[in-house]
């Protein structure tokens, strides 16, 4: 499987420009944006994120490709954080 460039547009306006499989934690961090974490293992919700429309955990998830190459991140706010 080949890794494809994708085009992040993240919430404090900066762009990023990553291969597909990239840890989101790291691109996040080179980009500027902090997520938050807490648990670092997939179940406390403290690093969810919106990507393209649908919340993800981004301490165990990674940038996927998509159609367009291009993913919109939200920050995604927990009323119970
Ligand atoms: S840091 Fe706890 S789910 Fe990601």
């Amino acid at each position: 499987m080949s890794q494809k460039e994708v085009k992040i547009e993240w919430p404090n306006g900066n762009c990023s420009l990553v291969p597909s499989g990239s840890d989101w934690i790291d691109v996040a961090a080179s980009a500027g944006f902090n997520i938050p974490t807490g648990c670092l293992g997939g179940s406390c919700g403290a690093c969810e994120i919106d990507v393209n429309g649908s919340v993800i955990r981004a301490c165990i998830s990674t940038v996927e490709s998509n159609t367009t190459g291009r993913i919109i991140v939200k920050s995604f706010v927990d009323p119970y954080w």
